[in-house]
């Protein structure tokens, strides 16, 4: 495609047509010089393709598509080789339905447990979700499918998401809320990126240019297009000055007119118009392109590769006497509708029409014995009193009750937050019951985000499978029997209560404004500064096998700007089954300076180890990794003196440490 020369060939209302989508899904393209449409789709744990009917419900219908586990699990796999395996596969899923552009993956970092979109998201920490996402974006793109990298930012609320005016400061933006975007950006190169909903500071992401030119494209390099989230436009000829490139999905003809009065009379100057209609044009050969990449598409194959994918995103938080992996001989008792209905998706636009839905019941039926008893409804906090005798009967004549529990549908969803962090009463009344009757429970947890356990003590085992697409109940059984051992930890803390969590004095905010008053301290940088007690720390999942870390070692013991130094540690696999671990590399600045998180993570891997294998688990740290924002130069400083090498198993499981002299900048002296 000749860009240069369409652009110089198209009309000034051509030009202003291009930057509105032509319906809710596609682009309009320049059909009288060649250029094709591009079909945008969601995203981002399976292929939403709508397509252009109405169900007996007044919904769009969608085309089937395999349902992968949600990006709270992805992140959970500490992984990004399997986020990227992932992408790959949801790219090859994409060009079979032939969309063009999936839109994800979704990185707004976990600011309060509450938020109804918690699923969709990696973690409370940026950087690993920066390296999640990066992975998952290579993935989709070298199927040659574009990304969405969405809702950029600071769309941490889904209550007044359309309006609200997230006031936050300068640093908390720079260290938390941007650093998984921009990662993902650098390293990832996505696309396009979509614009959120919500204003910062004052101004709308969709006009905000700030955000989307300083930031995305002058300080990170960013060459893609932007996208509105969909209805975010405020005043499509600001934003097109600011950077943004299309406005979806089509909302009128106005819009376009108003862009051509705008040039027509000077507000609006042609050479911005053109900048965004390259970065449209260039879109659109990457689309034309891509298309010609080779791919392969089974969504039978996709099925099992689900399941592959659910078992390293589920987390074992609590395994007491060794309760599991529960052996074939042992009778065994299934308690909780989520057992055959595997709540395995989130609500809003990420729902995926399901191929194929595995649940427990199903995939065990092939190993081994049971009874089962419904005790409750799925979707809603009621259970009969005969329901409940069944249950209790049920578990008390079995050798080991599994009891699937989690939040209803209605509990979490796009669109609104939670109020509180509790299962339905009737979930925890049924829990409680049939503690009293057995002993060897284990509960299974189906559910977007952190839940309050004031169980916890009273339960030997927990296995969190949060929500784990549609072969869950397959990579559920997996694992409690023993097939694989768990491998994912928390990409989030488990606060004991909801009013632990730093933003609880401020969310969601009043009126149209919320105040980010907790700056830095998101997750685990607030627990860890206050020494406070959590029920699972960020980092934390069990195993059924034992890691003894040894050698820790750093390539130097000095750092300077643009160094790049490598952190290694020997993991041995202590126990009786074959297993990965994840590594987790922390930072602790050991100095006197401005305030800092006690620890911050800024390496990972994982390995897999046959039972006595023994092998090393490799990071590199580099400026980012001892940088921190300064407000008065408006740039990342580093601050010289003494830093901490922690090896870990979890944020408070450290194994390990190495100290590290860093060099500063002049600024800090
Ligand atoms: C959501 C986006 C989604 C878009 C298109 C919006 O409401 O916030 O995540 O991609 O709709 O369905």
């Amino acid at each position: 495609m000749d860009i240069r020369k369409i652009i110089s060939e198209m009309t000034l209302e051509e030009k202003a047509a291009l930057c509105q989508g032509k319906n809710t899904w596609e682009t309009v393209g320049v059909p009288r010089l060649g250029v094709p449409s591009v079909w945008v789709s969601d995203g981002p744990i399976g292929v939403r393709k709508e397509t252009g009917g109405q169900d007996e419900n007044g919904e769009n219908t969608t085309a089937e598509a395999v349902c992968f586990p949600a990006m709270v699990g992805l992140a959970a796999s500490f992984d990004p080789e399997l986020a990227r395996f992932a992408g790959n596969t949801l790219g090859e899923a994409s060009r079979g339905l032939d969309v063009d552009v999936l839109l994800g993956p979704a990185m707004n970092i976990k600011r309060s447990p509450l938020c109804g979109r918690n699923f969709e998201y990696a973690s409370e920490d940026p950087y690993l979700a920066g390296q999640i996402g990066a992975a998952y974006i290579k993935g989709v793109q070298e199927k040659g499918v574009g990304t969405s990298l969405k809702h950029f930012a600071a769309n941490n609320q889904e209550t007044r998401r359309f309006t609200i005016d997230e006031r936050i400061s300068e640093r908390a933006l720079r260290e938390i809320y941007l650093a998984a975007f921009e990662n993902s950006v650098r390293e990832g190169k996505p696309w396009t990126v979509m614009c959120s909903y919500n204003k910062i500071n004052g101004v709308y992401s969709s006009e905000n240019k700030w955000l989307l030119t300083d930031v995305l494209r002058g300080d990170w390099g960013y060459e893609g297009a932007v996208m509105t989230d969909w209805g975010a436009t405020a005043d499509h000829v600001k934003g097109i000055d600011a950077g943004m490139s299309l406005e979806m999905p089509r909302s009128c003809d106005e819009d376009d007119a108003s862009v051509v009065r705008a040039v027509r009379e000077g507000r609006l100057s042609e050479a911005a118009l053109d900048r965004e209609v390259e970065r449209l044009l260039r879109l659109t050969e990457k689309c034309i392109e891509g298309k010609k990449t080779e791919y392969e598409y089974d969504a039978g194959q996709q099925h099992h590769m689900a399941r592959r994918i659910a078992r390293e995103t589920m987390v074992l938080l609590k395994n007491e006497g060794g309760l599991l992996p529960i052996h074939g001989n042992k009778k065994v008792a299934i308690i909780g509708e989520f057992a055959e209905r595997p709540r395995y998706q989130g609500g809003g636009s990420s729902h995926i029409r399901a191929t194929e839905v595995l649940s427990a019941l199903e995939a065990l039926r092939s190993v081994s014995a049971f009874t089962y008893a419904k005790g409750f409804d799925a979707n809603a906090d009621t259970m009969s009193d005969a329901q409940y005798e069944e249950a209790l009967e049920t578990a008390r004549a079995a050798d080991i009750a599994v009891l699937f529990l989690g939040l209803p549908d209605a509990y979490e969803s796009e669109g609104y937050d939670r109020t509180h962090m509790r299962i339905p009463a009737c979930q925890e009344k049924l829990l409680n019951g049939i503690l009293d009757v057995q002993e060897n429970v284990c509960v299974v947890l189906h559910n977007g985000a952190p839940v309050e356990m004031p169980w916890v003590d009273r339960v030997p085992a927990i296995l969190e499978a949060y929500l784990g697409g549609q072969a869950a109940g397959g990579a559920v059984v997996d694992l409690l029997f023993g097939a694989v051992s768990p491998c994912a930890k928390l990409a989030e803390t488990f606060p004991v209560r909801l009013e632990d969590n730093p933003s609880y004095p401020y969310y969601p905010g009043y009126r149209d404004r919320v105040d980010y008053a907790e700056g830095i301290w998101v997750g685990y940088r607030w627990y860890d500064i206050k020494k406070m007690d959590v029920l699972f720390p960020f980092g934390h999942g069990l195993s059924y096998t034992t890691f003894a870390y040894s050698d820790l070692k750093l390539s130097s013991d000095r750092f300077s700007r643009g160094d790049k130094t490598e952190v290694s540690v020997r993991v041995t696999n202590t126990g009786r089954f074959a297993a990965k671990e994840t590594v987790q590399f922390y930072v602790r600045p050991d100095h006197a300076g401005r305030p800092r998180p006690i620890r911050e993570l800024k390496g990972i891997g994982k390995i897999f180890l046959q039972p006595g294998e023994s092998g090393m688990v490799t990071a590199v740290l580099d400026d980012r990794s001892f940088a921190c924002w300064d407000e008065e130069s408006h740039d990342w400083l580093i601050e010289g003196g003494r830093y901490i090498i922690e090896a870990a198993a979890s944020s408070r499981d450290i194994r390990l440490s190495a100290a590290i002299e860093a060099e500063g900048d002049p600024e800090c002296l």
